[in-house]
């Protein structure tokens, strides 16, 4: 093979690899990070919550059947009864983290 020939097929690969990762896959990742640094603390590393604390598990099957929006707003504005200490819209996390959190919620909820 010459250099070009694997120039090119090392172009590929590496183009291959930017287009296939799935973006969602990566949103769950972000919000890997961020969940570690923002929740874990309190709902535990895997979400299994925190009974001592009264945080719920988010992997049970009550937090299985809440819509994306439910986890959105409980997330964001601190849900229906709008608890300042859990809306964390107004604490420095974007719309987009949030969003980024609800996927990799969902993740592990396919995990457990
Ligand atoms: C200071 C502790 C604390 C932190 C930090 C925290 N939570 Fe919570 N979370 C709670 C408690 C307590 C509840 C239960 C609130 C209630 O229902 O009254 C709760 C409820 C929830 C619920 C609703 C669960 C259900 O079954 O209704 C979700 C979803 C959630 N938290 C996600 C998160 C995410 C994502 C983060 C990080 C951005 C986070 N929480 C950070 C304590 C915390």
């Amino acid at each position: 093979m010459s250099t070009r020939a694997i120039g090119a097929a090392a172009l590929a690969i590496a183009g291959s690899i930017l287009i296939f990762t799935p973006r969602n896959t990566r949103a769950a990742e972000d919000g890997g990070a961020l969940f570690k640094a923002k929740c874990a603390v309190c709902h535990g590393a895997n979400a299994e919550g925190k009974p001592a604390l009264k945080a719920p598990s988010l992997t049970s099957d009550e937090a299985k059947k809440l819509s994306d929006a439910d986890l959105t707003d409980m997330i964001a504005n601190g849900g229906k009864e709008k608890k300042a200490t859990h809306a964390f819209s107004k604490k420095g996390v974007s719309d987009e983290q949030v969003k980024a959190l609800v996927a990799y919620i969902r993740e592990l909820q396919k995990k457990s």
